[in-house]
């Protein structure tokens, strides 16, 4: 099957390597027949214009530019045209899940999308196989390689937040600007499109609660150890009574807790689903090889002509009034929490009785303390 690339950045060169060098017998049958890219380059296939992707004769394109735009315009142009449409692209496509998911579904071509949450893990695979059988009733997990990079040097070594930032940009694991892997937007994002696939439920990533890192210091993780505790970032969904919950935040796990042991970029994910309960899916989240993996993956359903169900999502509403849970915060303003407050936890720091995180969230706005840091203290 012929292929035009959008994007020539890590994850592009990641799924153009895979496929040219053939690395997998099985990739033989894909061609990369344009690459569209904002500078020259010394390839043949590259052009800077993208009335040449239109003009080519393609029947799938592969989205890995990033941003909202043009990506959204050049990926509905492609659906419009009648094209299959794999993208890596998270931000785009959860911003406009709904109105290109129609789309495709009137053209009768596939949209597919498993390099945008978990790197390399083939988590939508797993989920779409879970969803044979059973209802997805909740998941949890480790969405940002970046972060997770950086909270498990801080872990483990004691290292400094912004050196380990540094190595993962070098690294290729964090976005253009990280602001969106530090303060959770990235996970939000991998969040709602996950949500897609685990609970066909489409919602806007602005109303996801995201909390991040940004401010997390070396007493935060001290007093997670002398608790027995590791933090991670994790994203969290759950159905249940009606209700559809979504937010991402640190959260101190257990030390036992599977999650709480993967480290490095990796990134890590839970379903927990009817008849199979929980099964976790582990694996390099972040990285070219790894999502250009991904990318091929998705290439290779389509082009195997490989049935996929699921991925009927309507547009739907978060709902986090059921979400109970114990918080830890270290603020510049704890007179604004002094009515939740219920043991210390050092200097500034303290954690809260069992609270709602709506409540939460209300304290923390009111608190407006920009250096403020908020973790849930798992159950
Ligand atoms: N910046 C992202 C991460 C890239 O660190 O996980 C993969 O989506």
């Amino acid at each position: 099957m012929k292929v035009a690339l959008l994007g020539f950045g890590t994850v592009g060169k990641g799924a153009a390597g895979i496929i040219d060098q053939g690395r997998d017998k099985d990739t033989a049958g894909l061609e990369i027949v344009r690459i569209l890219k904002r500078t020259p380059a010394d390839d043949p296939r590259i052009t800077l214009d993208y009335q040449d992707i239109e003009a080519c004769d393609v029947e799938l394109v592969a989205e890995c530019m990033g941003g909202l735009e043009p990506a959204h315009t050049y990926v509905r142009k492609a659906l419009e045209a009648g094209r299959h449409v794999v993208t890596a692209n998270k931000k785009m496509l959860a911003e406009h899940y709904m109105e290109l998911a129609e789309l495709a579904k009137e053209k009768n071509v596939r949209l597919l999308f498993e390099a945008t949450a978990g790197g390399g893990i083939p988590w939508m695979a797993a989920l779409r196989r879970v969803r044979r059988i059973d209802d997805v009733e909740s998941f949890r997990g480790i969405l940002n390689g970046t972060t997770n990079y950086i909270l498990s040097a801080m872990t483990d070594e004691g290292l400094d937040f912004g050196e380990m930032l540094k190595k993962a940009q070098e690294l290729g694991y964090a976005e253009a600007d990280p602001t969106d892997d530090i303060d959770g937007y990235d996970v939000r994002y991998k969040t709602v499109l996950s949500a897609v696939a685990a609970f066909d439920a489409a919602v806007r990533p602005a109303t996801v609660p995201a909390l991040g890192i940004r401010h997390i210091s070396a007493a935060d993780i001290a007093w997670g150890k002398e608790n027995n505790r590791i933090v991670k970032l994790i994203a969290a969904g759950e159905k249940k009574d009606g209700r559809l919950s979504l937010y991402v935040m640190p959260q101190f796990l257990h030390d036992s807790d599977v999650m709480a042991r993967i480290g490095k970029n990796f990134n890590g994910v839970e379903a927990v689903s009817t008849t199979l309960g929980p099964s976790t899916y582990i694996g390099q989240g972040a990285g070219s090889l790894p999502t250009g993996h991904a990318m091929v993956q998705d290439m290779l359903t389509i082009a195997k002509g490989e049935e996929v169900t699921a991925y009927e999502a309507s547009a739907a509403e978060v709902d986090n009034s059921g979400v109970e849970k114990c918080f830890y915060i270290r603020t510049a303003r704890p007179e604004v929490f002094a009515a939740v407050r219920a043991e210390n936890a050092g200097a500034d720091a303290f954690v809260t009785k069992r609270m709602g995180l709506n409540d939460l969230l209300a304290l923390i706005e009111k608190a407006a303390d920009p250096e403020l840091f908020a973790a849930v203290v798992a159950d």
